[in-house]
């Protein structure tokens, strides 16, 4: 009966597969939810959300699942979604806990978002479609609506006393102490810091995590403020886990962010939000700094491709509200899904949304009437499926470490993948004014040789390298410019007018 049991471990392979190790994740593309602000279970595209009031608007795990489509056919595997647990309820100057980063009980679901059984069918939605899902967790502390010193201890479920937590004292990031011992937050809300660095503590989170992880089908998790848990704390908590555990490091210095890598398989790559924003918010940003950003990356992390690649969050100001230029746009966005790394863009990017600091850069998504002809949900979903299909034909695209091949003032243009399967790509600062020119790229740079056939994705527009190698490329209006080889795109649907 040796094909019976051969079909037997197939079926227990696949009843477990669902979740992700590090090395799976490096193929997904996520989309980032704030769950009270993505979608409603009602589907309404009208319902008030004053976002500068930063209270509870309605959004539901049971709205993410009517929305599925929309994420999906934007090229995204997989979403990560805002905190699940129960949180401190009640209004402050802060608002409420609609974000979900205020916990008081790590056993129960926040029902604002649904019941057990919605994030149940979310997580099995997701997974019949073939797509996974991250949660996003907080161990570093939990939330309490008051003054530093009041905190009543026995609200929380567990943590029930003063003595999981450190002394009060609000976090001063200057001191690597503080911030691993002091409290985030502010006197309006306390964030009483939990004693990580306790084995107590530890044990509570592992089995908490190991259970969390089996009772939803999780593949993946955000970690909140990892930088502020004690660092020997993060390795045993992904292992309990499971699954490939992505931390929260905001800082822009490798050097400080990379080491995170020993302990825990990924970090969101901050360092590069920087130099991102920096090199495309405005015509005048610094392309070196970027060109310069990605090679210390490369030579200080032990894995680039295991970040968590991103140019907006819910922590920071949205692009647009820096510049309106959708061109400026687009090179941000593109350079950020086809940089190392897992890709993750942040609900209302592709709808071109403006909101400035927090709370205003979590605006409803259903305003938008999840617009599908939006102009950068068609640009995002070209760039996704150029990857999705980089990763098809050859997944050492994903282990191959990209790389500037070429730079100017303007312009930076990058490789990843081996030869006959690499995208390259050319990023602009210039802006939707930008003028019409010839950028000649040599085959030391591209990868491609004399004759051979690639396509522009962005434009649907099929080129040949010319005899001495060179890749002519017709830059326009700051467009970003993504080529990849015409041999690797038949049937694949990606610009079918000239792939067939
Ligand atoms: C919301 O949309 C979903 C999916 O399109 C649909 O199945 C559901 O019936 C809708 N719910 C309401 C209340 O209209």
């Amino acid at each position: 009966m040796k094909f019976n049991s051969a079909v037997l471990a197939l079926a227990i392979f696949s009843s477990s597969a669902s979740a992700l190790s590090a090395a799976q994740w490096k193929s997904q593309s996520i989309y980032q939810v704030i769950t009270d602000r993505f979608a409603r279970t009602d589907n309404s595209t009208t319902a008030t959300c004053n976002t500068g009031d930063g209270i509870y608007c309605g959004g539901s795990w049971r709205g993410i699942i009517n929305k599925l489509d929309y994420i999906q056919n934007m090229g995204f595997t997989a979403i990560w979604i805002s905190p699940i647990v129960k949180n401190l309820e009640g209004n402050s100057a802060d608002g409420e806990s609609y974000h979900g980063y205020w916990a008081q009980d790590i056993y129960s679901l926040n029902d604002h978002f649904g019941t057990e059984q919605d994030l149940l069918d979310l997580s099995a939605a997701l997974h019949g479609r073939g797509m996974y899902l991250m949660v996003d967790v907080v161990t570093n502390h939990m939330g309490y609506l008051g003054c530093g010193t009041c905190v009543d201890y026995s609200v929380f479920n567990p943590f029930n006393s003063e003595s999981y937590y450190h002394d009060f004292c609000l976090i001063n990031y200057d001191d690597l102490n503080s911030i691993k011992t002091c409290w985030e937050g502010d006197n309006i809300v306390s964030l009483p810091d939990l004693r990580t660095e306790d084995s107590d503590v530890l044990n509570v989170w592992k089995t908490w995590i190991t259970d969390l992880v089996a009772k939803y089908n999780i593949d993946g998790i955000r970690l909140d403020s990892a930088q502020q848990v004690d660092n020997a704390f993060l390795e045993p908590f992904e292992t309990a886990a499971g699954v490939y555990v992505v931390g929260e490091v905001f800082n822009g210095d490798p050097n400080y962010v990379c080491p995170y890598q020993n302990d825990v398989s990924g970090v969101m790559n901050y360092p590069a939000y920087y130099w991102i924003r920096g090199a495309f918010e405005s015509t005048s940003g610094s392309i070196s700094n970027l060109v310069n950003g990605i090679n210390t990356m490369k030579s200080t992390c032990s894995d680039t491709t295991l970040l968590g690649s991103f140019m907006e969050n819910h922590d920071v100001p949205r692009f647009a509200s820096v510049t309106t230029d959708y061109s400026l746009a687009k090179n941000a966005i593109g350079f950020t899904i086809l940089a190392d790394g897992v890709p993750i863009i942040y609900e209302g990017q592709e709808q071109h949304y403006t909101g400035g600091d927090v709370p205003y850069n979590r605006d409803a998504i259903w305003y938008s009437g999840y617009s599908t002809t939006a102009t950068l949900y068609t640009f995002i979903s070209a760039i996704n499926q150029i990857r999705n299909q980089a990763i098809f034909k050859d997944p050492t695209y994903l282990t191959y470490k990209a790389y500037p091949v070429y730079s100017d003032s303007t312009t930076i243009a990058m490789r990843k993948g081996f030869t006959g399967y690499q995208i390259v790509s050319v990023f602009s600062n210039l802006g939707a004014s930008g003028g019409s020119y010839t950028l000649a790229l040599g085959s030391s740079a591209t990868g491609f040789t004399a004759g051979m056939q690639v396509v522009e994705v962005v434009g649907c527009t099929l080129y040949t390298v010319d005899g001495s190698g060179n890749l002519q490329v017709a830059m326009s209006g700051g467009l970003p410019r993504v080529f990849y080889p015409l041999a690797q795109l038949s049937g694949s649907g990606v610009c079918s007018a000239v792939t067939g």
